[in-house]
């Protein structure tokens, strides 16, 4: 795996290596997942373009315990998340107390602070296991309540995990079998991304001060929260939507060339394409684009999406020479989204933190509690050069 880092690589830093975002600088082990600049993401090991099609909870299964687990196994461990899931009403009431003039992950940040502050007990693989299973609830109730949609249909973990999700969730005139299908496909599809994307990073950075779970999550999602990074994919959405406003819902690829050579003449930002890591299609990407094609292919925003796909890494690539033209997750998500049902943009990174948090906490407990035999990696403290 690309991401697997030989122990024995040495490096000589220079001057160019400073003040580049660490990028691809080895700094650890990830034990959930890898990233593969030609092939994309894997959890432990198995391609994530394989896992479509598992429940939520197996997936879940896989990244806590380093292998795939039998039916038995993944039940019991579905039902232990469901007798977990329970979040005290005196929470619920907390959150819908919180000022509404911020973003929703705003919101969720501190919804996490407070579900810690009142629910945590101290211990990695507790409080990782418990939010785990609060995570839908959670979220749902943030959602529901900056929506303006009222307290979230009582919880009905039996539902299953992002079933009971879509069930709680008052999104209005959706139809809840294709908001179940989405809601699953996205949750599993953003997990996890390896070991040195910017919010697992924090996070890792912020519990390595021995900050507990909750506090070292919240700080993942403050960096999630950004533009380059989690709300990629509601600045994506609105990208397309803009696209559709200036050349309409069946531009072809001529009209669709010369809009974004126009955009690009004028520095504007082609949003969804290219990668930190990846040189190829996004495989995330390819598994929505199929989805779309097969369910959604006359919805406005998949017919501009599946266009920009056909058009974009042409003139990326021509035009700023782009190691990695090619579409990510955020090209696609939040057209299918919206086409299933649940084209509110502003929520986006919460569903996007929803998953995310899942993978994160995992990386957290190995850091914490089993990485060098158990002793924990120290706090985290890079040397910067002083500069006058
Ligand atoms: C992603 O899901 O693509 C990431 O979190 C971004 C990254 O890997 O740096």
């Amino acid at each position: 795996m690309a991401e697997m880092a030989s122990t024995e690589i040495l490096l000589e830093i220079t001057k160019d290596n400073l003040e580049t975002g660490l990028r691809g600088y080895p700094v650890g082990y990830c034990t959930t997942s890898s990233v593969d600049p030609q092939k994309g993401l894997f959890y432990v090991g198995h391609p994530v373009s394989s896992m479509t099609h598992w429940d939520p909870e197996k997936v879940i299964y896989l990244l806590y315990h380093g292998q795939e687990g039998t039916n038995e196994q993944v039940s019991a461990f579905a039902s232990e998340l469901r007798e977990r899931s329970p979040i005290s009403p005196i929470i619920l009431g907390h959150i819908r107390q919180l000022p509404k003039q911020t973003t929703p992950t705003k919101l969720f940040c501190i919804a996490l602070l407070i579900l810690g502050s009142l629910e945590g007990v101290g211990d990695y693989r507790e409080d990782a296991l418990n939010l785990v299973a609060k995570l839908p609830e959670l979220a749902a109730c943030v959602i529901n309540y900056h929506a303006g949609w009222g307290n979230s249909n009582p919880s009905k973990p039996e539902l299953g995990y992002m079933e009971n999700f879509a069930h709680m969730l008052k999104v209005p005139n959706a139809d809840k079998d294709s908001l179940v299908q989405i809601f699953r496909l996205f949750n599993i599809l953003h997990y996890d991304h390896g070991g040195g994307n910017l919010s697992a990073f924090t996070g890792k950075a912020v519990s390595s001060g021995l900050e507990d779970l909750y506090g070292s999550l919240t700080g993942a999602m403050c960096a999630l929260a950004g533009p380059k990074h989690g709300r990629a994919n509601q600045d994506s959405l609105d990208f397309i939507n803009s696209l559709i406003e200036a050349i309409g819902e069946d531009a072809s690829d001529e009209k669709l060339t010369a809009e974004l050579e126009r955009r690009l003449s004028e520095n504007q930002l082609i949003f969804g394409f290219g990668h930190a890591v990846l040189r190829v299609e996004d495989p995330r990407a390819t598994v929505l684009y199929e989805l779309a094609q097969q369910q959604y292919a006359n919805n406005p925003l998949v017919k501009m999406a599946l266009t920009l796909r056909r058009v974009a890494p042409k003139i990326l690539g021509a035009h700023s020479k782009a190691a990695d033209p090619y579409p990510n997750v955020d090209a696609i998500s939040g057209s299918v989204l919206s086409a299933a049902g649940f084209p509110y943009s502003k929520y986006f990174t919460v569903l996007f933190g929803l998953a995310r948090c899942v993978g994160i906490s995992r990386q957290i407990i190995y850091e914490r509690l089993e990485a060098r035999d158990g002793k924990g990696v120290p706090i985290y403290r890079p040397k910067f050069f002083y500069l006058q």
